[in-house]
C-alpha cells in the first residue's frame, strides 16, 4: 500500500497529525499498536485521570463543604469500582470519538507495531501478520512511557506506575508517591481524597518545580490540608518488599528517611519511546536524552522521517504535541505554520488547580529582564468567596519598561482554563495594560487575573 504520509502512532500528536494530513489532501495510514486509538493521554493519562479526580473531588466537597452550604450529606460512601467503570466509559467515549474521526477523514488504520524499514518504508506487525506501507514521509509519533527506578520495578500491584494507579481496584491504606511532579500530585490527589494516608517524597526542595516558588509552597499548604504529607529534600535511592507492602529509604540531607506504605506510585517522569522502532537503524539520530533529533519542520537527520510530541525534546504534553502535529503537516503542505514554544500552558490538576504560561518570575529574572510583578489572591475575589473556592492566587509577570506580559501563573478551582485568557494575551504579544483595562464579567474568577495585571502595573484595585 502507497501513502503520502503514514504516522506511526495514535496519540493526541499522531491522530491530529493523520486529521490534518488528510484535510490537507494526503492520503494518510496512522499505525498504533494499542488496541484503542489515544495513546497514553486517552488511555491511562490525562482522561481517566481527569475522571478520578471529578468523582474525588465531589466526593470530598461532599464531606467536606456541603456542611456550609447547609448542605447534610450524612451516610457518603464511595463506590470505587463504580468511579472505575465510569472512568472506563469515559476513556470508551472519548476512543469512539478519535475511531470517528479517523473514519470521517479517510484515514487507513493499521493495527499492529510500527517499524521504519527504510526512508520510504514502514512494516507493520500485528494479528493480521506482517505488511509493508510505502510512504512519502513518515511521521514518528510514538510519544512515551513511564520511567522507573532501577532498584524498584513496576509490578502493578505494589509498585504502581500512572498506569496502574489510575485502575486500582480499592483505596488503599498508605501510599508513598515518588516525586512531586504533576502525577505525583494529581494521582495522590485521587488516592489521598478517598482516605488513602499519602506521603510525597520528592528529590527537590520544593514540589512541582517548574512553577515559581510561592505558588507551589501555597499549593503544598492547601495539599497538606488535605491530608497529604511531604517530604522534600529527600530522594529516594533503595527499596525492599515487606509482607506489608514496601519500605522505601531516602537520603534528606545527611539524614536517612525511612518509610512504608501499602502502595508506592512511581513518579519520577518519563522517557521517549524509541526502541523497536527501527529508528536508529534508518540512521535517525537521537540526543543524550534518547529524544529523536529534530531540525527545522520537525524533519529528523534522515529526509523524509519526521518527528513531534513526546518523543522530541520539549515539555511532554498533549497540546504541544498537537501543535507541532498541525504545524510539521502543514509544513509538509507547503504552508506556513509554526509552534510558538515560549508560550506552552502547563497545568497540574490538583484542587486548586495549579496553570502557568510564558516565564516564571525567576526564569524572567534569570533572564536579566527588569519585570514587574502583580499578584492578586482569590480572597478578594467576589465570585470565589461565593462560590466556595477562595483559595489560591494569580500572578502576572510583565517587563517593566515595555509591560508585555511575559508570564503567568493561576493557582484556583478552574485555573486550567483561567490561564488561556494569558496565552492569548501572551501569542499576541500583549500588555499588563491591556489584560487590565479589558472588560472582564462581574463576578468571575477570570477578574483575578485582571486584578493581577491591575497589581503589576502599580494601579492594584481590589487589595
Ligand atoms: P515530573 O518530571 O513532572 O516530576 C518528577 C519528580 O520526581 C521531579 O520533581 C523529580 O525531582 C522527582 N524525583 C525523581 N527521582 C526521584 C527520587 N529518586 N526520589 C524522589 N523524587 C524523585 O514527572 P511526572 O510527574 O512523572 O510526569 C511525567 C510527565 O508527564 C511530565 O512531563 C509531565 O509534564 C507529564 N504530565 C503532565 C500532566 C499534566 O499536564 N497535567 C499530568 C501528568 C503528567
Amino acid at each position: 500500500m502507497d501513502f503520502d504520509l503514514v504516522v506511526i502512532g495514535a496519540g493526541p500528536g499522531g491522530y491530529t497529525a493523520a486529521i490534518r494530513a488528510a484535510q490537507l489532501g494526503m492520503t494518510t495510514a496512522i499505525v498504533e499498536k494499542g488496541k484503542t486509538l489515544g495513546g497514553t493521554c486517552l488511555n491511562v493519562g490525562c482522561i481517566p485521570s481527569k475522571a478520578l479526580l471529578s468523582s474525588t473531588e465531589l466526593f470530598y466537597e461532599a464531606q467536606k463543604q456541603f456542611a456550609v452550604h447547609g448542605i447534610s450529606a450524612e451516610g457518603l460512601s464511595m463506590d470505587v469500582a463504580k468511579m472505575m467503570k465510569r472512568k472506563d466509559g469515559v476513556v470508551r467515549r472519548m476512543a469512539r470519538g478519535v475511531d470517528f474521526l479517523m473514519d470521517k477523514n479517510g484515514i487507513e488504520r493499521m493495527t499492529g507495531t510500527g517499524r521504519i524499514a527504510g526512508p520510504d518504508e514502514v512494516e507493520v506487525t500485528g494479528d493480521a501478520g506482517r505488511q509493508r506501507l510505502k510512504a512519502k514521509r513518515i511521521l514518528i509519533a510514538t510519544g512515551s512511557r513511564v520511567a522507573g527506578l532501577p532498584f524498584l520495578e513496576f509490578d502493578g500491584e505494589t509498585v504502581l506506575s500512572s498506569d496502574d494507579a489510575v485502575a486500582l481496584g480499592q483505596a488503599p491504606e498508605s501510599m508513598a508517591v515518588i516525586g512531586g511532579g504533576a502525577i505525583g500530585l494529581e494521582l495522590g490527589s485521587v488516592w489521598a481524597r478517598l482516605g488513602t494516608a499519602v506521603t510525597v517524597v520528592e528529590f527537590l526542595p520544593r514540589i512541582a518545580a517548574t512553577f515559581d516558588d510561592d505558588i507551589t509552597q501555597a499549593l503544598q499548604k492547601l495539599l497538606q490540608r488535605q491530608g497529604l504529607k511531604f517530604h522534600l529534600g529527600s530522594g529516594v535511592e533503595s527499596a525492599e518488599r515487606t509482607e506489608g507492602g514496601v519500605k522505601l529509604t531516602a537520603a534528606k540531607g545527611d539524614e536517612k528517611l525511612v518509610l512504608e506504605a501499602e502502595k508506592v506510585l512511581v513518579a519520577v517522569g518519563r522517557k521517549p519511546n524509541t526502541e523497536g522502532l527501527g529508528a536508529a537503524e534508518a540512521g535517525v539520530e537521537l540526543d543524550e536524552r534518547g529524544c529523536i533529533k529534530t531540525g527545522a519542520e520537525w524533519q529528523t537527520s534522515v529526509p523524509g522521517i519526521y518527528a513531534i510530541g513526546d518523543v522530541v525534546a520539549g515539555p511532554m504534553l498533549a497540546h504541544k504535541a498537537e501543535q507541532e502535529a498541525i504545524a510539521a503537516v502543514e509544513r509538509m503542505a507547503g504552508k506556513p505554520s509554526s509552534v510558538n514554544y515560549d508560550v506552552i500552558p502547563s497545568v497540574i490538576y490538583t484542587a486548586p488547580e495549579l496553570a502557568a504560561a510564558g516565564l516564571t518570575e525567576a526564569e524572567a529574572k534569570a533572564n536579566g529582564n527588569e519585570i514587574a510583578v502583580g499578584t492578586f489572591p482569590f480572597q478578594a475575589n467576589g465570585r470565589a468567596v461565593a462560590g466556595g473556592h477562595a483559595d489560591g492566587l494569580a500572578k502576572v509577570i510583565a517587563d517593566k519598561a515595555a509591560g508585555r506580559v511575559l508570564g503567568a501563573q493561576i493557582l484556583s478551582a478552574n485555573a486550567s482554563e483561567l490561564i488561556a485568557e494569558a496565552v492569548l494575551l501572551m501569542e499576541l504579544g500583549g500588555n499588563a495594560e491591556d489584560l487590565a483595562r479589558t472588560i472582564h464579567a462581574h463576578p468571575t474568577m477570570s477578574e483575578g487575573l485582571r486584578e493581577a495585571a491591575h497589581a503589576a502595573i502599580g494601579e492594584p484595585l481590589h487589595t
